[in-house]
Order: structure tokens, then sequence, then C-alpha cells
């Protein structure tokens, strides 16, 4: 399948708790494919990914994509937090996690699911969508910036690997 006709197809749906077992296995999947070139750093796991699809949440949101009614990735987002006072930022949305069937990779599959996030959270009155990527995720690098993300100078150790995490932003 050409990238043209993928996201021709692509339809995007907010998730539902009936899609949280359907997604932890594709982001398990996702994350061990991106992480098979660094032998040393450990994948998140499946219950690494069933804690951070916190549906039950009322501000925590999950877009879906699917091609012939088929989930092939999803990107999740909520408010964003000052982390030590727990106070929410206003205006201010975070980007928690994005992912991608490995076999559709390169499909503008996960280019698709940004933009839909950027209008999801522009509808919700927002002005500022922020993220945070493995330094290594050069993929998931090039997506954010073709669409406007900008490098804001922070980076700190991951929660979850051993890796180094930067910070992008956008004005929207
Ligand atoms: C990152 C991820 C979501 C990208 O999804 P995708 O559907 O392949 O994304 P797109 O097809 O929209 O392409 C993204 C960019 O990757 C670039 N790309 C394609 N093949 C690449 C390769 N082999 N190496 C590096 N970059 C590549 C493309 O150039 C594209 O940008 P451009 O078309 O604007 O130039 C997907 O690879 C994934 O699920 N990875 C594992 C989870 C992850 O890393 N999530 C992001 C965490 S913040």
């Amino acid at each position: 399948m050409t990238a043209e006709k993928a996201t021709e197809q692509l339809q995007i749906r907010e998730g539902t708790e009936k899609d949280v077992d359907e997604l932890v296995d594709l982001a398990n999947r996702a994350d061990e494919a991106r992480l098979e070139p660094f032998a040393d750093v450990a994948p998140r796991g499946k219950e690494g990914f069933r804690k951070v699809l916190k549906l039950s949440e009322s501000d925590f949101w999950v877009r879906v994509a699917t091609l012939d009614g088929k989930i092939v990735g999803f990107i999740t987002g909520e408010p964003t937090i000052n982390l030590d006072t727990k106070e929410r930022i206003e205006g201010v949305e975070h980007l928690k996690t994005l992912i991608v069937d490995p076999e559709f990779w390169g499909k503008k599959i996960g280019g698709s699911l940004v933009s839909d996030a950027i209008e999801f959270t522009k509808k919700k009155g927002r002005k500022q969508i922020e993220l945070w990527t493995h330094e290594t995720n050069l993929r998931a690098q090039r997506l954010y910036e073709g669409k406007g993300f900008k490098l804001t100078g922070e980076r700190k150790k991951a929660d979850n690997t051993n890796e180094l995490i930067v910070h992008y932003s956008l004005n929207i």
C-alpha cells in the first residue's frame, strides 16, 4: 500500500476502554521494533503501556487510526501539569504516546495522527502542545519537526529506559 493510499483510507476516531487491549499489544510491538537497534535498552513492556492508557481519567484522550476497521496506530494526550506542584499549566496540552504498527511505518500514518491531535487540541482551546521524545528516535523527531514542533533545549533521563529524552513544543 502506498503512503497516499494509506492516508486516503485512514480513519481517525476517539478511542475507548474497549480498545485498550489492542492498543497495549500494538504499542508493545512498535516499541520493540523501535528498540531493535539498541540492544542495551529494555522495552517498557505491556504493563508499562497499560499504565499509560488511563482512559478512566476524564482529561485523558486517545485518538485511534484504523485501516479497513483494523487499528494501525494511536496518539494520546492530556493537559500538561507542573511535575513539582502537580498543578495544571493553563492552555498547554501534553502529547504522551504516539504509536504506529511497524508494518505500516513510513506511510504518513504517524503524521496524520499528529495533525489530527493538533486540530483536536485546538478545539479544546489550548494554545500550545508539548512532548518529550527519545534522543535516539530520529524518525519521531523528523515527524514532529515536519509538523512545526521546535526543540526547547530541555532534556532529561527517561523514566522507562536509561535513554535521554528531549523536549519539543508547538504554538497552535
Ligand atoms: C514514530 C512513528 C510513530 C512514526 O510513524 P510513521 O507512520 O512511520 O510516520 P510517518 O510515515 O508520518 O513519517 C514520519 C517521518 O519519519 C521519516 N522516516 C521514514 N523512514 C525513516 C527511516 N527509515 N529513518 C528515519 N526516519 C524515517 C519520514 O521522513 C517521515 O517524515 P517526512 O515524511 O515528513 O520526511 C513510528 O515509527 C512508531 O510507532 N515508532 C515507535 C513508537 C515511537 O517511537 N513513537 C514516538 C514516541 S515520541
